[in-house]
């Protein structure tokens, strides 16, 4: 019988995660079944049971569910467990396991796609959501050299820098708080591309040769992106690559076999 997964959400309709996992599926002959579904903003957990009633091995979560998905879950990888959030569902009878392969993604995206070393790196990471939070781990792993976060509402920031004190260092600040500072990867994980806006940021922070990654993705460029290559920054990245590593993640959470992600970033981008 067809094994079958979902990605749930709301708004879900321009979800690529079907046409991702479709793509894996074929590529390495795993007899499964991919879709999308709507969950209502207060369904979250009726949804997942009926899926799971339904046979469904596991889903994708996305926003606005990952914190629920985080208390849905009878297990927790530890990744899962320090970003209080969940992306990633695998079901077994009646065990349920919730990781958050988005920081993984976003790490193999810089180190492997965009051939970007974060280890004894200065990295910005803007924002102090749920965004941010799924991240914040898998880059303290690769030892950068420096660590801060900048949020338009510093506290959020500093919290996150608390909660995170037994894996790193972490220095926080609103944007302007990192003047004359610069760094050699910026990650956007506002909220503010969705918007079409982005916080003010300092002149400077950007390091020569430096990285800036949008965890967003749109068919234009990102205000983040266009600020940046205004700034000189040659080396642009959107999420794209990280959207189809965290996928690959959890298809290698689910299947145990791990997907080209490569053929299917490039074909996406086109
Ligand atoms: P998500 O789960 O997508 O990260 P969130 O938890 O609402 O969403 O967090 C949104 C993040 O984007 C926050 O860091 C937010 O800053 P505040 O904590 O100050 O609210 C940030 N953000 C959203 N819109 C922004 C804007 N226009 N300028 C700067 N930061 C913005």
């Amino acid at each position: 019988m067809t094994d079958r997964y979902a990605v749930i959400g709301n708004p879900i309709a321009h979800s690529k995660s079907p046409l991702i996992h479709a793509a894996f599926a074929q590529q390495t002959h795993q007899d499964l079944q991919y879709e999308a579904i709507l969950a209502p903003l207060d369904g979250f957990s009726d949804t997942v049971d009926s899926f799971r009633q339904q046979g469904g091995k596991g889903m994708n979560v996305t926003v606005p569910f990952k914190l629920e998905a985080h208390r849905y879950a009878t297990e927790l990888t530890e990744r899962a467990e320090i970003a209080q959030a969940v992306n990633t569902l695998k079901f077994e009878d009646n065990r349920i396991l919730g990781d958050n392969t988005d920081g993984a993604g976003l790490v193999r995206d810089i180190t492997l796609n965009l051939n970007c070393p974060v280890t004894g790196k200065r990295i910005l990471l803007m924002g102090a959501g749920g965004a941010a939070r799924g991240v914040i781990l898998p880059l303290l792993q690769q030892q950068p050299a420096k660590f801060a976060i900048a949020n338009r509402t510093p506290q959020k920031a500093r919290d996150l820098s608390q909660q995170f004190a037994a894996y790193g260092q972490i220095e926080t600040g609103d944007f302007m708080g990192f003047s004359g500072q610069s760094f050699d990867i910026v990650i956007n994980a506002t909220a503010a591309s969705l918007n079409d806006d982005l916080p003010e940021l300092p002149a400077g922070i950007f390091a020569p040769d430096a990285l800036a990654y949008d965890m967003m993705y749109s068919t234009v460029r990102t205000r983040f992106l266009q600020h940046a290559a205004q700034q000189g920054v040659q080396q642009l990245a959107d999420g794209i690559g990280m959207l189809v590593e965290q996928a690959a993640e959890s298809f290698y959470l689910w299947r145990g076999i791990r997907p080209d992600t490569q053929i299917v970033i490039s074909r996406l981008k086109s």
